[in-house]
């Protein structure tokens, strides 16, 4: 099994009839739509709006679906209308206004975890399907901005902190997504990594850092994925906003990458017409700016400028590209009825490859069917599983298990609520176990919660941490006393499993007191199924950490987040006054995450990449062939008696210049007991290079390798000699 399977679909995928157009065809009908625009056409396509009935004053067409925007069509010329909600975890929430349900897949970091693009791309056309029935043509996800701190708020949506792994999985979702003839975006470009001021705060870094790191993830998604939209960011960059960046859109995106598609703004994020000649082509949600910028005002500057006007020619050819590119206008959606039940076991296949099974002493797990008694606590493990607040909520058909509401200001603070999936673990373990004794007990009095758990054969602790999109975490403890919960319950019984169901990496303070830890992240629809599935054993664990787990903030390239704390308001008043809120993240460069912990010496409470099974494997050492196109292949072997998957992964340890750590490539197996299988792994030429001098430079000489079972956890090194090369 090759590690690229989406490689050769992509390139196959912009010439068959599955896209409906060829590359040529795209091009050539959006330039003969294009010269064929009245005046009064050219700025339709340009702007779009908030389509949610929220906002006073703001008249909704009555075409447009509720949901997260609306784009008109030019019904003269044939043109569709953009239908748009967000997706990146199922078709959105959308504050419940819609009045329907959703599938909701595991989070964005569970998706990470399954180290599957496969199954990215499975979870792409399944939304895609549900967002055709329910009359939309355009998916703002996926989101894969890399974890640069794990305490930004949307940790829960993005899929790690490795750029060749972000860009992989990534890509396949957005792939997934457009064989389905719906158009989907990447978001956020770039490099905004917390939500704490998100749209003032100035993202620092140099651009070789850069081009090897964050925005290598998005050159990578859009080479594996094609989307037909880039979505910019809220915040700065180096300086200018990401949205009206020159460097960022025109330059990197639209020059270096030749790019065909557009840049759609997220919601709030323009600032001036003017962003329209840094290369942004779409206002989205234009009534949330100040101003409808690149509505009446860009026909205005268009009327007197001829570099606004070639840029409005510009501008529409490139959003009728993707439109014709994708086949919206030959396969509009056709409201139609879900098969919930089908798609939900899409959910559960994702959510089966994504549970980590972290820590497992003395083969605690997996659990016997005939444990006589289990107390399990905390996080409302009789009802459902969390999810993640924000544009990215799901809401369930027939509603959430349990809604707490968080509080909040302003017209959408009655829809920031903490939701639990109707997917009950308790049900689900019963179910498992039929003949034990399972009580539940809310973990909020710590007596009751150590009574419970001294008399029961097994207690397993369900500890939560909610993220939400517009905030972040202030810290990685658990909140709400769980930490000292946990401890208690352990004290009270040597047979305690935790398993968390967080947005990203947390500490873990009484982790040698317990025996068992399982990362179920937000687990999606079938959560509940998927965990007790671990548990008991039906389900082999196969899931890899997608990010590190620091062993304290103060690890971190920043150990104070910066700008904590301050509300929007706040921010904005700060910023009209003229106050800058740079971030440096020179400090880390390119090595995010496990490049970090690696370079500092640093090493993490659990490693990127880390993940145990209930059976166990044997590694070959790699054998590396050179060339312009490395490959590397290793022999695994199941040695353990359960058929179980294994995900290999291949690191670059050492180049010319001296010891380094990068994800070079990852395969994946399903291997019987006693099975062996030869893998091959093509190596991203990009992860041996360095950027120096505006090009990619492989330095010729000696290069070693490692496969690893995570990014602390090598095996032996294999030596390749590489001759120097150079490259744009
Ligand atoms: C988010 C985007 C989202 C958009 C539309 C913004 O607040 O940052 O990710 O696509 O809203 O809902």
């Amino acid at each position: 099994m090759t590690i690229r399977p989406i490689l050769a679909a992509a390139l196959v995928f912009g010439c068959t009839p599955a896209m409906g157009q060829t590359k040529d065809d795209a091009d050539a009908r959006a330039a003969a739509t294009e010269a064929q625009m009245r005046q009064d056409e050219r700025t339709v396509l340009t702007h779009g709006l908030w389509a949610i009935p929220l906002i006073p004053g703001v008249v909704i067409p009555p075409e447009a679906v509720t949901g997260a925007g609306y784009v008109s069509g030019i019904p003269r010329l044939g043109v569709p209308a953009l239908f748009e909600t967000d997706a990146s975890l199922g078709v959105s929430y959308i504050a419940g206004l819609r009045g329907d349900g959703a599938t909701a897949l595991p989070s964005g970091m569970a998706m990470g975890a399954t180290w599957n693009a496969d199954l990215m791309r499975r979870g792409g056309a399944m939304i895609a399907d549900e967002a055709r029935a329910k009359g939309f043509n355009t998916l703002l996800g996926g989101g894969i901005n890399l974890i640069r701190d794990p305490r930004n708020g949307r940790t829960f949506e993005y899929m790690g902190e490795d750029p060749l792994h972000s860009g992989l999985l990534g890509g396949a979702a957005v792939a997934g997504i457009q064989s389905r003839h719906v158009l989907a975006t990447v978001k956020h470009f770039a490099l905004n990594a917390q939500e704490s001021g998100r749209h003032v705060v100035d993202s620092v870094i140099g651009d070789d850092a850069f081009r090897m790191s964050d925005l290598l993830a998005f050159q990578i998604a859009i080479e594996e994925g094609r989307p037909g939209a880039v979505m910019c960011a809220y915040n700065r960059v180096n300086g200018a906003q990401a949205c009206g960046s020159n460097y960022l859109l025109n330059q990197v995106l639209k020059r270096d990458w030749r790019y065909p598609g557009f840049v759609m703004s997220d919601w709030g994020a323009v600032r001036a017409t003017d962003f329209a000649l840094a290369g942004l082509d779409q206002q989205s949600g234009a009534q949330i700016d100040k101003g409808r910028w690149l509505a009446a005002p860009l026909a205005a500057a268009a009327a007197r400028d001829p570099a606004y006007a070639a840029r409005v020619r510009d501008m529409n050819r490139r959003i009728l590209r993707s439109i014709y590119a994708v086949g919206l206008d030959r396969n509009p959606p056709v409201k139609a009825p879900i098969d919930f039940a089908a798609n939900a076991a899409v959910a559960r296949a994702v959510a089966d490859e994504a549970i980590v099974l972290l820590r497992n002493q003395n083969a605690l797990l997996p659990l016997s069917k005939s444990v006589k008694s289990i107390a399990i606590i905390g996080g409302h493990a009789d009802a459902g599983v969390l999810s993640g607040g924000g544009s990215t909520q799901v809401e369930a058909v027939g509603g959430p298990a349990v809604s707490i509401p968080m509080g909040g200001e302003g017209p959408l603070a009655k829809y920031n609520n903490q939701t639990y999936a109707p997917s009950s673990p308790m049900a689900a373990i019963r179910a498992l176990a039929p003949s034990a004794s399972v009580t539940y007990r809310d973990g909020r009095y710590l007596t009751d919660a150590v009574a419970a758990a001294r008399t029961a054969e097994i207690a397993i602790v369900f500890a939560t941490q909610w993220m939400r999109e517009g905030a972040d975490v202030p810290d990685l403890s658990l909140p709400e006393g769980q930490d000292a919960l946990i401890a208690a319950v352990a004290a009270a019984n040597p047979r305690t499993i935790v398993v968390l169901e967080t947005g990203g990496p947390v500490l873990m303070p009484w982790l040698e007191r317990t025996p068992a830890v399982v990362e179920a992240w937000y687990p999606g629809i079938r959560g509940g199924e998927a965990i007790a599935g671990v548990l008991f054993g039906d389900t082999n664990p196969s899931g890899r950490l997608p990010v590190s787990f620091p062993a304290s903030t103060a690890d971190l390239p920043r150990p104070e987040l910066p700008y904590a704390g301050d509300s929007d308001a706040a921010f904005a008043k700060a910023d009209a006054a003229g106050q800058r809120f740079p971030i440096d993240y020179d400090i880390e460069g390119a090595d995010v995450g496990y490049r970090w912990h690696a370079r500092t010496g640093r090493a993490p409470l659990y490693a990127f990449g880390h993940g145990l099974s209930y059976t166990s494997f044997d590694h070959s050492a790699p054998a590396v062939t050179a060339g312009t196109k490395p490959r590397a292949r290793l022999t695994v072997r199941n040695t353990g008696t359960r058929a179980g998957r294994d995900v290999p992964q291949l690191y670059l340890v050492s180049t010319p210049g001296g010891t380094t750590r990068r994800l070079a490539g990852f395969a994946q197996a399903m291997l019987q007991p006693g099975e062996a299988r030869t893998l091959d792994i093509a190596i991203e030429p990009r992860i041996l290079a360095d950027r120096r001098d505006g090009a990619w430079v492989l330095r010729g000489g000696r290069y070693g390798f490692a496969v690893g079972r995570s990014a602390s956890d090598l095996g032996p090194v294999t030596y390749v000699t590489l001759r120097e090369r150079r490259w744009n």
